[in-house]
């Protein structure tokens, strides 16, 4: 009898649970607060099988391709709308010297990739080719120039190679190698972790080299340049003052911040595709903390620029995890999970709404390195959930927030919590609204009711991304295990909305 009632007990508080319901809302969208398009960026590193590989492909290589850029990858990305793409590093930028990959490939000079796995960089692909590839793919190039190893008149030397449009020997010899006009280039970070692989510097010698290193950074005609200073190593908020202290709010478009989830230790990071709950759980829990980074930084910056012009910029960020087994140590290369798609997913939702004062981030790196968005094999690609994501929230790029206010059940493992679920929303110019919700639970359907106030819509329409479990991955051999569906599993009743969210699900709804 007592079983029973204990069973009793059991199955009420599931059906409540089932039954009950998130209630969301939002505010009115204002001209005030943009989700910028770059918040959507991607970073392109010389590392492992990103550019040679993943880009940049052997003539032998039998698949479409402008030059010796892989034309499959470039397409699959152009479908995302991608807005950006940081280049060359991460760590290679701070030991990069751009006069390396320019002029005839085969006069290129030879050198070792010493950050990563001690390789043999070529130069074939340089600042021509990067630019080529921006162009195929219809985005803006940020360039990341080396402060670690280089000197102010070499950063300056490639500005006036890249963006002056009159006679100098510099620009001349861009003619000379095939570019007529200057590619105006404008997002512009100077040097690359500073406190770490770019120099080991204190933010205090960094704010001076920084400040040495921006005024010969000129801005040519037509070609202003937003200069992006190295910023923070997560917590370190003591950066982040020094600089916001050290330089003049007019001499930085913005400061960066880097995060990694990271479930494990830096030594031993946990595999990307071999894990039960419990690093299911961390993975989240550490991805949810950027949140807490963006509020503390913020905070600071408001304090040296209340009107929030210095932009917050994430140019690194993602899950890093062991590389697959076989895989060269020096080089990273890890699969991407459902549970990627969550982190991508819950990432942006905070980035989104936070877009006041987070202006651009770049995830690395978008192909063949931590959480990339595709994976290539030879002729093969394969599409990973963290490409979908992106796919799904593209409709976010350039809209007006809608700032939101949830109070999310939680998503409890052991004596730890988390918010199961988050939201981001937006208007686009047509006047459309774009909810994109993650519920992070891994086995609790969560139903939501979004309230949209005095906004009007008819009609909605949803896809959804989901898998029966974490671990699942779109691999060569199963490339489409996990891909976006149309998303029926909802109820709309005159302008009232009940969405209710399967067990660990990304959803996109138009309302229109
Ligand atoms: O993304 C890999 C490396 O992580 C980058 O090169 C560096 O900036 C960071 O430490």
């Amino acid at each position: 009898m007592r079983k029973l009632i204990q069973l009793f007990i059991a199955l009420f508080i599931v059906c409540r649970i089932e039954a009950q319901s998130v209630k969301v809302t939002f505010d009115a969208p204002s001209s005030d607060l943009i989700i910028s398009r770059n918040i959507y960026g991607h970073f392109a590193e010389h590392l492992g099988r990103c550019i040679y590989d993943g880009f940049w492909v052997n003539d032998s290589l039998n698949v479409a391709k402008k030059d010796r850029l892989r034309l499959d990858v470039i397409d699959a990305l152009k479908k995302i709308k991608i807005p950006l793409l940081r280049w060359p590093g991460g760590c290679f930028a701070d030991e990069y010297h751009w006069s390396d990959g320019i002029g005839p490939r085969n006069q290129r000079p030879a050198r070792v990739n010493s950050n990563w796995g001690m390789v043999k960089e070529d130069n074939s692909f340089g600042t021509h080719e990067f630019l080529e590839l921006c162009t195929l793919l219809n985005c803006e190039p940020y360039i990341a120039g080396n402060v670690g190893s280089g000197t102010t008149q070499e950063m300056a030397n490639w500005i006036e190679y890249l963006n002056y449009d009159g006679s100098s020997t510099l620009a001349d010899l861009r003619r000379k190698n095939g570019r007529e006009k200057p590619w105006k280039v404008s997002y512009w970070g100077v040097g690359n972790e500073s406190w770490g692989c770019g120099g080991e510097m204190t933010p205090e010698y960094y704010s001076t080299q920084f400040k040495q290193y921006a005024s010969f950074c000129k801005n040519y005609p037509g070609a202003p340049l937003r200069k992006i200073a190295s910023g923070s190593n997560g917590e370190d908020y003591n950066w982040t003052e020094v600089c916001m202290k050290n330089i003049p709010n007019w001499q930085m478009w913005g400061i960066s911040m880097h995060y990694y989830t990271v479930t494990g230790t830096w030594q031993k990071k946990g595999s990307a595709t071999q894990f039960a709950e419990d690093e299911y759980f961390t993975a989240l829990k550490k991805c949810l903390h950027i949140e807490d980074l963006i509020n503390k930084h913020s905070a600071i910056m408001d304090k040296y620029d209340p009107q929030k012009k210095v932009a917050l910029v994430v140019d690194e960020w993602g899950i890093w995890t062991d590389p697959e087994p076989g895989a060269n140590a020096g080089i990273l290369y890890q699969q991407n999970s459902m549970r990627d798609a969550l982190i991508a997913a819950s990432t942006l939702n905070i980035f989104n709404n936070h877009c006041d004062r987070v202006k651009m981030a770049n995830l690395a790196q978008i192909v063949n390195v931590l959480q990339s968005l595709i994976l290539t094999n030879k002729e093969k690609m394969v599409l990973t959930p963290t490409y979908y994501v992106f796919d799904f929230y593209k409709v976010h790029q350039d809209s007006k927030l809608l700032p939101v206010h949830l109070s999310s059940p939680e998503y409890k493992f052991g004596n730890e919590s988390i918010a199961a679920i988050n939201i981001s929303a937006s208007q686009d110019s047509t006047g459309n609204i774009h909810l994109t919700i993650a519920n992070l639970d891994p086995t609790k359907k969560i139903s939501i009711n979004p309230s949209l106030g005095n906004l009007k819509w008819k009609k909605a329409e949803a896809r959804v991304l989901s898998s029966a479990k974490f671990t699942d991955v779109n691999s060569f051999t199963e490339p489409e295990k996990i891909k976006p569906v149309t998303f029926n599993d909802y109820k709309v009743s005159g302008d009232q909305l009940t969405v209710n969210m399967p067990p660990m699900s990304v959803v996109v709804i138009t309302l229109n």
